[in-house]
């Protein structure tokens, strides 16, 4: 299997592989949505400190699981502990890419119809209030989301088919800078809107007596999910890293460029959320009810929207394709389906769900599951419990299954001695991280009170 497996060619598309999968909606959609449901500031505090102290070290722990297994995450884990129960996690990933993968398409066609609705200048002279018709209209409908869920997917399972390397990571290198580039117009613009002050505050402004502990653990999801965390992503992704490559300073450089570019676009959000009189916990629409009322306010408005909505199906593009590839990985190596095949089967699978997740904001609104429409119902367990357990598992794997000096050949390359970063590291993988994720868990069902 490690012979004749594809591999990234240069330090460059490592880099911009896995940034492609960590930057998409995650950043753009979920996150100002999340924050604003749980109160801004303090949020963003406990994300940070999440992404510091837990993501960077999990991301770095999965490259080099991945790497040293050189198979999908399933086949990774009988292969570094065969005869044991570890191949679970693998199976639990390609659980989450399924749930994940069915809301994201779902979200992913709004943003085909919002970039339809850009080209044709369909948000012009619309108020704060049509615009947020406009969406509540647009969702709760029955046939466009679903077609639009439909064809994103659809697209996904076009450029898995066909290889990532030569089509859409030559794009995605060119593409994702140019998104950066937009985003911070949009800031600029956002920041110097009337009232943008009392946004800028709500953002970084921490208020602790907002923060209760499903918003920590919500925090803790949502670092997972934007950096593409314990769900195999990274683990697929580092199998595909040469041996020469230092996996700390690609673990680092993704998990701040991911960073950098949710906070941006929460800078472009929040000053126009308070300056239009938007509710900042508006859930699910919140980016695209706020962001058209800003293209309506700069010069070149319509080249503005046209882009950054096309740039923003790319950056989900590049994400949902990392996550289908975990179950096209797995479909193939284990169960020895052609890659055809088991991207028509994935197809197949999360195309139901998909459109049941885009359902959930029209006729099947009231329609509950514990307590969840269904497209909450798999956003809230793939990210708040399915990735933190998993991650969870795979620094007890590192920290107390793997040989330390099998870890320290990864991280630091092989027969370098152990330095006082590799030994920090150690700990936070062997003691802090598992105990942090377990103390937020147990908080936040209730079995512990903080
Ligand atoms: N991180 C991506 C985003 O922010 C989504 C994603 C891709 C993901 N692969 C993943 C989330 C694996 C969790 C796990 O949009």
């Amino acid at each position: 299997m490690q012979q004749g497996r594809d591999g990234f060619s240069s330090r460059f598309g490592v880099i911009a592989a896995a940034a492609g999968s960590a930057i998409g909606l995650g950043n753009i959609w979920r996150f100002p949505y999340v924050l604003g449901e749980n109160g801004g500031g303090a949020f963003f505090l406990v994300y940070m400190a999440f992404i510091l102290l837990l993501g960077i070290p999990l991301m770095l722990t999965e490259m080099s699981i991945g790497r040293a297994g050189q198979r999908n995450p399933y086949g990774t884990f009988r292969f570094l502990a065969p005869k044991t129960k570890w191949y679970l996690v693998g199976v639990m990933g390609v659980a989450a890419a399924f749930l994940i993968l069915s809301f994201y398409s779902a979200v992913a066609g709004w943003t085909l119809q919002y970039l339809y609705d850009a080209i044709f200048n369909n948000f012009a002279g619309k108020s704060s209030s049509e615009l947020f018709g406009m969406f509540t209209n647009f969702t709760s409908g029955v046939y466009t989301p679903s077609i639009w869920t439909l064809v994103f997917l659809m697209m996904t399972g076009l450029v898995v088919v066909a290889g990532v390397e030569k089509g859409i990571e030559k794009y995605a290198k060119i593409l994702m800078p140019m998104l950066f580039v937009i985003i911070i117009i949009l800031d600029i613009r956002a920041i110097t809107l009337d009232g943008a002050k009392e946004g800028l505050e709500f953002l970084f402004k921490p208020d602790f007596s907002k923060l209760d502990s499903k918003a920590v653990l919500e925090a803790l999801g949502q670092s997972f999910f934007s950096l593409s965390l314990g769900m195999g992503t990274m683990i697929t992704y580092g199998s595909y890293i040469n041996k020469k490559e230092k996996l700390f300073s690609s673990a680092t450089s993704v998990s701040i460029a991911d960073t950098l570019i949710a906070v941006l676009a929460g800078v472009a959000i929040f000053p126009a959320v308070f300056a239009f009189g938007i509710e900042p916990d508006s859930g699910p629409g919140l980016v695209f009810i706020t962001l058209p009322n800003v293209f309506q306010q700069m010069p070149g408005g319509y080249v503005f929207s046209v882009l950054f909505f096309f740039l923003l199906v790319i950056a989900a593009l590049t994400s949902s394709i990392s996550l289908l590839e975990v179950v096209v990985s797995y479909f193939t190596e284990e169960l020895k389906l052609t890659r055809a095949k088991a991207t028509i089967v994935a197809f197949a699978g999360v195309g139901v769900f998909g459109v049941l997740c885009s359902l959930s904001s029209g006729p099947l609104k009231d329609f509950h599951l514990l307590g969840f429409t269904i497209f909450d119902l798999f956003d809230y367990t793939s990210s708040n419990i399915l990735l933190p357990v998993a991650g969870l598992l795979i620094v007890l794997f590192a920290g107390w299954k793997w040989k330390r000096m099998s870890v320290a050949s990864e991280v630091l390359g092989e027969g370098i001695k152990e330095n006082m970063l590799f030994k920090i590291f150690m700990f936070i993988i062997k003691f802090i991280a598992p105990f942090a994720i377990t103390l937020v868990f147990l908080n936040a069902v209730g079995l512990l009170k903080l």
